[in-house]
């Protein structure tokens, strides 16, 4: 899979119309990321994300046309936003612990608790645990933290008490007290009962959300199939193509 990564990039730099030049300066942001085996596990089967592209795909869009947006209004406004850090959340936002689409292996949970409210949570904690490197510093930990919490939006995201369900409890627990505070403080802003409804704070958030929409709803989810698993986890289109 290592071998394949950077096509796949490629393919959808190309997709995406991204020159080969950004192309380049893209794939020095996000290659570490891209290298490492728990990105390369979501490259393949059964890390669906929602009908036709795997997650790791998914998440290689998205850094994509984040990159585009910013790099487009950087010419505009001398360099104001960190196009790194935007490109970064990108890379982050979905890094969720299993597979949530037809998976019987999943327990029971409360609604509340669903893959589609929970899943940030998961996926900055991951993130914090395999690529420590990237929250050394303080401000640019703050900002990839709210960004990756808050991509959802206007989907709200599970405020962090104790009857929340993480696939990944036991990292999340292991996480340093910093970081901690940090997530739990970011999830409780905007409280709306067991969830959190706002936006990041951040433009690079912000952004980077606007681009999950885009490459979502335009490429993603091509079927009524795949908005409904957003809730029930259940996807009849990936049954039907597990069956050819
Ligand atoms: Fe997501
Ligand atoms: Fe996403």
């Amino acid at each position: 899979m290592k071998k394949e990564v950077y096509t796949i990039f490629k393919m959808y730099c190309y997709q995406y119309k991204l020159s080969n030049y950004k192309s380049k300066k893209l794939w020095n942001i996000i290659r570490p990321i891209c290298y490492h085996k728990e990105f390369l596990i979501r490259l393949q089967k059964p890390f669906w994300h929602h009908d036709i592209k795997t997650l790791g795909e998914h998440i290689i869009c998205d850094a994509i046309v984040t990159y585009k947006i910013i790099d487009k209004l950087n010419k505009k406004n001398k360099n104001s936003l960190n196009i790194n850090l935007a490109v970064i959340i990108a890379m982050f936002h979905d890094l969720y612990e299993k597979p949530w689409q037809n998976n019987l292996e999943l327990p029971k949970r409360k609604f509340k608790n669903n893959h589609g409210f929970t899943h940030p949570i998961e996926a900055i904690t991951n993130a914090i645990t395999w690529f420590p490197n990237y929250f050394k510093n303080d401000k640019d930990a703050l900002i990839i933290i709210d960004g990756v919490i808050h991509h959802m939006f206007p989907f709200p995201v599970r405020i962090i008490d104790n009857s929340i369900e993480l696939n990944n409890q036991d990292k999340f627990n292991n996480l340093n007290d910093k970081y901690k505070k940090i997530i739990k403080l970011s999830a409780s802003i905007g409280k709306i009962g067991n969830f959190s409804l706002r936006k990041s704070f951040y433009v690079e958030g912000q952004i980077m959300s606007k681009a999950d929409k885009i490459v979502a709803i335009k490429k993603d989810l091509k079927s009524i199939n795949g908005y409904i698993s957003f809730l029930t986890g259940k996807n009849n289109n990936l049954l039907q193509k597990a069956k050819k």
